[in-house]
């Protein structure tokens, strides 16, 4: 018998898909990646826009107070109404009674005062609307920011020109760390620290604060997430 070697039929080499719809198929994929990746973009970008972090909203309060009047114009302290913010992590919020060291003789006939002359007369508190916050598992302690030289409007934006108090910074924790990376070149000197708008040029705080300033444990998580 001769030796015969089993012929294997023949195929023409035939692509699996015409190659129109291979470059379709890429167009398809590419156009896929491109998506998500600009999905993602967008979400990052939402994010961290103003809308998410409620920069610049300003939520209902009880009464229309307006920090451009009080703080901004008349040139009341940011002390006189928020009394701890240089002695305790809380900075305070004024009773009804602060508002009646002058609200007793001017302008008690406006009907934007009348909650005030209500909480008084019923001895009930006025319930304002917290407007900056950081949630509950952030420790945050206004004094030491105070003593160091950070100013209000540093981290609240410029209050003295709010109508109505919105949020002025994001407060989030990339915002935290940004500056506690190097905050010396941020600091400013006592006289700045309670100005309700934030001053054209800085004025460096003291040799003896700058060389205060402990930094090496700024950025570890412990500082701020105890
Ligand atoms: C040191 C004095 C002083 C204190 C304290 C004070 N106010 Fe006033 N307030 C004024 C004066 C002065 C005006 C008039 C402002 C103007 O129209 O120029 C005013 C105006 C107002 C008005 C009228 C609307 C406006 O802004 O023009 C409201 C409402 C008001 N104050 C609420 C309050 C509340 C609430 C408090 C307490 C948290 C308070 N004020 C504390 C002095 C004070
Ligand atoms: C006459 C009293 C008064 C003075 C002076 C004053 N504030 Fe206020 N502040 C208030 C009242 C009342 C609220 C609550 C209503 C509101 O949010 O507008 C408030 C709210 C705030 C808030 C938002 C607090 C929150 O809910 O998170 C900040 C921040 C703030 N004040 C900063 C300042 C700074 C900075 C200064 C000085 C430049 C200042 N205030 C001066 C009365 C005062
Ligand atoms: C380093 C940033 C920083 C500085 C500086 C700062 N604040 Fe605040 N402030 C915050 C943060 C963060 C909160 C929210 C705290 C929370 O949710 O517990 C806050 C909250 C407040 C509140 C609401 C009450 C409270 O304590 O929670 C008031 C009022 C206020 N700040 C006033 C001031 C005034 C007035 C100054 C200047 C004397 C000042 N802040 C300086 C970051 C700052
Ligand atoms: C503009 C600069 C600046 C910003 C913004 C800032 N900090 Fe600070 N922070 C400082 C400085 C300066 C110190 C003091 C460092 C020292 O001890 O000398 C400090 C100290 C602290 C401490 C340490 C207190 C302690 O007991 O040691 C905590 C906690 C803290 N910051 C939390 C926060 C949080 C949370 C935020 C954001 C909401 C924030 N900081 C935003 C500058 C800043
Ligand atoms: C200077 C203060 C500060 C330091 C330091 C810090 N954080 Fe935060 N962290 C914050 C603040 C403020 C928030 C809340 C606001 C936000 O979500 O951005 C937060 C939120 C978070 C969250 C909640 C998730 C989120 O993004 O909302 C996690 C998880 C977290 N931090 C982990 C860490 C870890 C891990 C470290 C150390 C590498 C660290 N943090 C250091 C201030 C700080």
């Amino acid at each position: 018998m001769p030796n015969e070697t089993p012929q294997l039929p023949h195929f023409p080499r035939q692509p699996l898909f015409r190659p129109r719809s291979t470059t379709i198929f890429r167009v398809l994929l590419l156009g896929a990646v491109l998506a998500v990746v600009s999905f993602g973009g967008v979400v990052l970008q939402v994010y961290h826009s103003p809308y998410w972090n409620r920069v610049g909203l300003a939520p209902d309060q009880p009464v229309l107070f307006s920090h451009r009047h009080h703080a901004g114009e008349l040139r009341i302290d940011c002390r006189f109404c928020h009394a701890t913010v240089e002695t305790s992590a809380f900075a305070g919020m004024p009773t009804t009674q602060t508002c009646l060291n002058c609200h007793s003789q001017i302008f008690t006939d406006t009907a934007m005062l009348q909650p005030v002359i209500r909480s008084a007369a019923l001895h009930q508190p006025l319930h304002w609307q917290r407007v900056t916050t950081v949630p509950d598992f952030v420790y945050f302690d206004h004094s030491i920011h105070i003593a160091k030289g950070v100013s209000c409007t540093t981290c609240h934006g410029e209050i003295g020109k709010m109508s109505l108090t919105a949020k002025g910074e994001p407060l989030t924790m990339r915002w935290c760390i940004d500056c506690h990376r190097n905050p010396a070149p941020r600091l400013r000197a006592p006289e700045q620290i309670f100005s309700p708008v934030t001053p054209a040029t800085r004025l460096p705080p003291s040799p003896v604060i700058l060389a205060s300033l402990h930094t090496q444990h700024l950025t570890n998580c412990s500082t701020c997430h105890r």
